[in-house]
C-alpha cells in the first residue's frame, strides 16, 4: 500500500468516527461590502486568462530578503513578480519598498495581479502590547480586539495587507517556548480571545486600508509537540484534539478569519500539510472555513523529512491536494507542480481552486480596485506610534499584570518611599519588554521597569539601582554584592528576575523553567537581608518558582508588557492601580509536573494525602503552584446567593445561573468573575470541570454585583466513545468564583427529552 493511501484511509476511519459530529456550520464572512456573486465572475474570469505557471505563481509565497546578499535575491524576486510567478511576500514592509514591488506586479507582469504582503503581527507591530499570553492574562476579550485594531492599523500603514496571527494553539506544557504566542491552556478563554483578536484585525470590512487579513495559527495541535519540544510528534486522543485543541479554530472561522496555517507538526502519524481530513473535512467541509490555508514557513519542502514523500514533486502534491493554498518559502508548487499536472498526477481542478482562494483574499481586500491603497506615506509617517496606540500599551500592560502572593497587605509600597532598591538587569532592559516576535517594535520606544518607578517617585526617594546579574547569561559572579549593599541601604526592595525575551518563542524550549542562571541565588540573598521585598516576574511562560512562592512575600507576574511596562508596573506597585489579572495558565511548582492543567479528566484514583495508592508524588505536591484563572487584588472579593434557574432541564436546553459578587474590601478592584461547569457522570471521563463563562468586572469598596451566567447545551457536550458528539441526561455541577479552585457550587440534572 503507498503511503498517500496509508494515510487517507486512516483520516477516512477518522473522519467515518468524527464527522457526524461536526455540525455544519456556514462560516460568519464579516465583511462588508463583498458582492459575492461579481467576485465570481471576477475571478473566474481572471482565471480563464491565467496560464497554469500562473496560477501555480499565484500560491508560491516568497520570503523577502534583507541580507547581505540581498541584492540578488531581490532580483530575483521581482524578475519572479514581473514573470507572474510570485503571489505573496512575507517579510516585506515599510511603504516605499513595498509600494515598488506592488508597482512591478501591477505594471510589469503580464495580467497585473496584485500581490499580497505578509508578516507576523503578533502582539502589535511598532506600538508593541503585552506578549499573547500576557494580554490573555487581562481575561479581557475587548481589550484583546482592541490591541489587534491597532496593530492592523499600524502594519497596514507599512504596507502590509495580512497577518499571520493570531496564534490560538492551546497549550498545556510551559516548556514549550511558543506558550508565549497563546492564550494559555483553555480552550474556551483562548476561542473568546482568538476571536477577539481576529475582529481587530479584519475589523468589519476588510476593503478599509486599515484591516488586514487575520490567520488563525496553527492548524492544528502544535501546542501539543511531545515533551514539550517545539516541532516534535504530537500523539492525542481525537477527543483531546477536538474537545482541547480545535474550538478555537472553530471560534475563529465562526469569527470570519480570512485565513488559516497549517502547524509544522504531524498529529497522530499524520503530518499536517498532509492532513486532508482535518483541514479539507474538518476546516473547510465542517465548519465552512471559505478562505485560504497558506504552510507553515517550509513546511511543503518538510513533507520529506516528515517521511511522507519521496521528492519535492510528491510533497508538494499532497500539500496541494490536502488544502494547504500557498506554499510559504518551499518554492515547490510552482517549481515543481507545473510538471505533475501535465503529466496527470495531480489535477488541474486543485490548482485552480486554490488560486481562487488567493485571488479571492486580493479581491476582499480590494486590491482589484486599488492596489496601492496600502501605501500611503503619509498614513506610514502620522499613525506609527500614535499617542492614542500607546494609551492603549498602557492599558493592556496595566490589566495584564496577575498579584500571585502579597502576604500582610506589603503591596501597594506607599507612593512616596524614603529609598528604594531595584534589584535586577531585567529591571533596567528596554529589550525584554518587547517580548519574542516583536514586529517593528524597538527597544528605544519601551520604558523599563526601572525608568516606570523612577518617573512615578517622587524626586525625595533615592532609588539605588542594581543590576544584580548580566543579560542573558543570568551570571551573578561581580555583582551581587553590589546589589546586597544597595537592598541594605533601600526601605524596601523591588527585585525583578525571570528570562529574557529569547527565552520563549520559535524554538526556544526548556527542560527546566525553574529561574536561569544565578537567580534564585540572588534572590536567596536578597530576601536573607530581611526588607520588605517585591518581587516582581518578567517571563514568556509560567515558571516553577516554588522557593520564591514560599519565601517572598509579594510575587507580581508581568509577563513581557510591551512598550508601556515600565509604567504599567509603578502603576501596580504603587497602588495607583489595582491589579485584577488572573493567570490563563497553571504554574506548576515543578517542571515534572508537566503537563499540569486544570480541566484534566477523572482519575480512579484521585490525589489524597491520606491515600498512598493515589495518584501523587513522592517528592512535591500534585497541585500546581499557582492554578489557572488564580490572581489576587489589593481588595478581596465575597461570592454568594449561588442559584440555578431550574433544578432540571431538557436535553439541548441552557441553564441560567445567578449569584452575586461583593467587594468587601476597601480599594476599588478588578475581579474576573468565572463558571465552570462538570458533568458528574458519563459514559466516558469527563474534565473535572471546565471554564464555561467568565467577565472581568470593577466594583467600588462594599459594591455588589448580581452576575447572570449562561451555560449553553454545547457546553454539556462531549465526545462520546463512538466519537459522536452528544449530550448525556444525568447531573451537572457549576461552581463560581475566582479562579479554577472556585468551591461555590450548585447542581442541576438534564432529563432526557
Ligand atoms: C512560524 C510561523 C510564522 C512563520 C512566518 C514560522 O517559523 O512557525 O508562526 O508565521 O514562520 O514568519
Amino acid at each position: 500500500m503507498t503511503l498517500t493511501r496509508k494515510i487517507s484511509l486512516v483520516t477516512t476511519l477518522l473522519y467515518l468516527l468524527i464527522s457526524t459530529a461536526s455540525p455544519a456550520r456556514t462560516q460568519t464572512v464579516r465583511e462588508r461590502g463583498v458582492d459575492e456573486g461579481k467576485m465570481k465572475v471576477f475571478v473566474d474570469d481572471l482565471l480563464a486568462k491565467m496560464t497554469l505557471e500562473e496560477k501555480l505563481g499565484q500560491l508560491n509565497q516568497h520570503r523577502w530578503s534583507w541580507g547581505e546578499n540581498g541584492d540578488s535575491i531581490r532580483q530575483i524576486y521581482q524578475k519572479n513578480v514581473r514573470d507572474g510567478q510570485a503571489g505573496s511576500f512575507l517579510g516585506l514592509q515599510g511603504v516605499a519598498y513595498s509600494a515598488e514591488i506592488q508597482r512591478i506586479a501591477v505594471e510589469e507582469s503580464r495580467l497585473g495581479i496584485p500581490l499580497l504582503l505578509a508578516q507576523d503581527v503578533i502582539h502589535g507591530w511598532r506600538t508593541t502590547f503585552p506578549t499573547p499570553l500576557g494580554e490573555a492574562s487581562s481575561w479581557d476579550p475587548a481589550l484583546a480586539e482592541k490591541t489587534a485594531r491597532v496593530a492592523a492599523v499600524e502594519a497596514s500603514a507599512q504596507g502590509l495587507h495580512w497577518t499571520f496571527a493570531p496564534m490560538v494553539d492551546v497549550a498545556r506544557d510551559p516548556r514549550w517556548g511558543r506558550i508565549v504566542e497563546g492564550a494559555g491552556e483553555d480552550p474556551y478563554l483562548g476561542g473568546l480571545l482568538a476571536a477577539a483578536r481576529v475582529r481587530g484585525f479584519q475589523g468589519t470590512d476588510l476593503s478599509q486600508p486599515n484591516t488586514i487579513l487575520a490567520c488563525a495559527k496553527h492548524f492544528a495541535a502544535y501546542g501539543g509537540a511531545e515533551a514539550g519540544r517545539d516541532y516534535n510528534i504530537v500523539d492525542i486522543s481525537p477527543r483531546t484534539l477536538f474537545e482541547i485543541y480545535l474550538p478555537p479554530f472553530h471560534r475563529a472561522v465562526e469569527a470570519g478569519v480570512a485565513t488559516v496555517m497549517g502547524a509544522f507538526n504531524e498529529v497522530n502519524g499524520v503530518p499536517m500539510h498532509a492532513n486532508g481530513y482535518l483541514i479539507n473535512e474538518v476546516l473547510r467541509n465542517g465548519w465552512g472555513f471559505r478562505g485560504l490555508v497558506v504552510s507553515d514557513y517550509t513546511a511543503i519542502m518538510e513533507l520529506q523529512r516528515h517521511g511522507v514523500a519521496a521528492t519535492p514533486a510528491e510533497a508538494g502534491i499532497l500539500g496541494l491536494t490536502s488544502g494547504v493554498d500557498v506554499d510559504m518559502v518551499s518554492e515547490i508548487y510552482h517549481l515543481e507542480l507545473p510538471q505533475m499536472v501535465r503529466e496527470g498526477r495531480l489535477s488541474g481542478a486543485v490548482v485552480d481552486q486554490a488560486a481562487r482562494r488567493v485571488l479571492e483574499a486580493k479581491y476582499r481586500l480590494g486590491l482589484f480596485e486599488d492596489p496601492f491603497r496600502y501605501h500611503n506615506a503619509e498614513r506610514e509617517k502620522t499613525l506609527i506610534l500614535h499617542p492614542d496606540h500607546l494609551q492603549i500599551a498602557l492599558e493592556a500592560a496595566t490589566k495584564s499584570i496577575v498579584l500571585l502572593k502579597n502576604d500582610h497587605g506589603i503591596l501597594p509600597l506607599p507612593p512616596a518611599p524614603g529609598s528604594l532598591a531595584v534589584i535586577g538587569a531585567l529591571a533596567a532592559d528596554q529589550d525584554a519588554p518587547l517580548g519574542p516576535w516583536r514586529g517593528q517594535g524597538m527597544a528605544e520606544d519601551v520604558v523599563s521597569v526601572l525608568s516606570g518607578i523612577r518617573e512615578k517617585l517622587p524626586q525625595s526617594t533615592s532609588v539605588y539601582y542594581q543590576p544584580g546579574y548580566t543579560l542573558p547569561e543570568f551570571a551573578g559572579e561581580g555583582l551581587m554584592e553590589a546589589a546586597l549593599q544597595a537592598v541594605d541601604q533601600a526601605e524596601a526592595v523591588i527585585l525583578v528576575v525571570g528570562e529574557t525575551a529569547r527565552m520563549s518563542g520559535e524554538a526556544s524550549n526548556r527542560t527546566d523553567i525553574g529561574l536561569p542562571g544565578d537567580q534564585l541565588a540572588l534572590a536567596k540573598a536578597v530576601l536573607g537581608r530581611g526588607k520588605p521585598t517585591v518581587v516582581v516576574l518578567m517571563n514568556g511562560r509560567p515558571l516553577a518558582i516554588p522557593w520564591l512562592a514560599e519565601n517572598a512575600p509579594a510575587i507580581l507576574e508581568t509577563w513581557f508588557l510591551g512598550v508601556r511596562m515600565g509604567p504599567a508596573v509603578a502603576k501596580v506597585l504603587f497602588g495607583e492601580e489595582n491589579p485584577g489579572g488572573k493567570l490563563p495558565v497553571t504554574f506548576p511548582r515543578v517542571t515534572g509536573q508537566i503537563p499540569i492543567y486544570y480541566n484534566h479528566r477523572s482519575t480512579g484514583r484521585p490525589p489524597r494525602e491520606d491515600d498512598f495508592f493515589s495518584s501523587k508524588y513522592l517528592d512535591a505536591h500534585w497541585t500546581p503552584q499557582f492554578p489557572f484563572g488564580f490572581g489576587l487584588s489589593y481588595t478581596t472579593f465575597a461570592y454568594d446567593g449561588l442559584a440555578v434557574d431550574r433544578e432540571s432541564i431538557g436535553v439541548g436546553e441552557k441553564m441560567a445561573v445567578r449569584f452575586q459578587v461583593r467587594n468587601t474590601g476597601t480599594r476599588k478592584g478588578d475581579e474576573v468573575v468565572q463558571c465552570y461547569l462538570q458533568d458528574n457522570v458519563g459514559s466516558v471521563t469527563r474534565p473535572v470541570r471546565q471554564l464555561v463563562a467568565f467577565e472581568r468586572i470593577t466594583l467600588q469598596p462594599g459594591e455588589a454585583k448580581t452576575m447572570n451566567f449562561t451555560i449553553y447545551p454545547e457546553q454539556m457536550s462531549f465526545y462520546n466513545s463512538g466519537m459522536q458528539k452528544t449530550i448525556e441526561p444525568g447531573q451537572f455541577t457549576v461552581f463560581v468564583g475566582g479562579s479554577s479552585t472556585a468551591e461555590l457550587s450548585a447542581g442541576f440534572e438534564v432529563v432526557a427529552n
